[in-house]
């Protein structure tokens, strides 16, 4: 099987960690391939804040709720919607900024966050580490924001952990998926089909929880009851709004 495809299709979130670094070459390596992720308008509205400073990584930790993936981890790589980039740019010229006050600025934003984190760990495990997404990195983003020093328009969407996996980890079984064909359809869209998938996957969870001595874990629709019953991280808008982002369309 292709290389590429053969890592892509093998990958799985890492959170046990040896210890070991990662090189101080390898982690360059790793950032310049995440930067040649594409961007929306080739606005280049992404900027990324890394440290392997360990008591920095521990307070990182801490404000993800205590995560000891984050605490554990090598490198850890906050991922930033960065509109300072562009309405600095912008302001150079004597033009006004106005797509962060917008639901399509945050949907950019976001999105090219999102492309970003998967170049970036595309590239950390060519090189044999591992990684995991941190949305928790929201859970206290006045806090997020002051650590990383972040000035207006800017707001971290989400981080990776980067770091050597332990041989557990990494012969450990990939996590399975919703049935395909739930997932992927031709030509039209088809909602029964997604929602029976839904329901099966709970059973095909459950059953890999089984196997795998880790029944404690949620099922697919326990896990979904805990996030998804209420909005988890709610101070998130307030945060935003004072980084200078708006939810509504306040320009003509
Ligand atoms: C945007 C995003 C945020 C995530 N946040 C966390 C997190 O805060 N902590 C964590 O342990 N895993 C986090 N994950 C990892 C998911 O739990 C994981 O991808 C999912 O359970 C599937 O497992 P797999 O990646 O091993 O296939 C996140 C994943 C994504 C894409």
């Amino acid at each position: 099987m292709n290389q590429t495809i053969k890592q892509l299709q093998n990958r799985k979130s890492i959170r046990q960690f040896t210890g070991e670094h990662v090189s101080d070459e390898d982690l360059q390596t790793i950032l310049k391939t995440a930067q040649r992720a594409p961007s929306s308008v080739n606005g280049q509205q992404v900027s990324l804040v890394y440290t392997h400073d360990k008591e920095k990584i521990a307070k990182i930790a801490k404000l993800c709720g205590g995560q000891p993936q984050v605490e554990h981890a090598d490198v850890f790589v906050a991922i930033v919607m960065d509109f300072h980039r562009t309405s600095s740019a912008l302001e150079s010229v004597g033009k006004k900024h106005v797509i962060q006050e917008s639901i399509e600025g945050v949907l950019v934003g976001a999105v090219d966050a999102g492309i970003m984190l998967n170049h970036l760990q595309s590239a950390a495990e060519a090189l044999g580490y591992g990684t995991t997404a941190i949305g928790a990195v929201r859970a206290n983003p006045k806090e997020i924001i002051e650590l990383f020093n972040l000035p207006p328009k800017t707001f971290v969407v989400v981080g990776s952990t980067i770091g050597v996996p332990t041989k557990e980890a990494k012969e450990a079984p990939l996590k399975p998926r919703v049935p395909f064909e739930s997932f992927a359809m031709e030509d039209v869209y088809d909602a029964k089909k997604v929602t029976q998938g839904a329901l099966k996957y709970d059973k095909i969870l459950k059953s890999f929880r089984e196997e795998n001595n880790t029944s404690m874990l949620p099922s697919y629709i326990d896990s979904l009851e805990r996030f998804y019953t209420n909005v988890y991280f709610r101070q998130n808008k307030k945060v935003l709004e004072e980084q200078g982002f708006a939810f509504e369309d306040k320009v003509e």
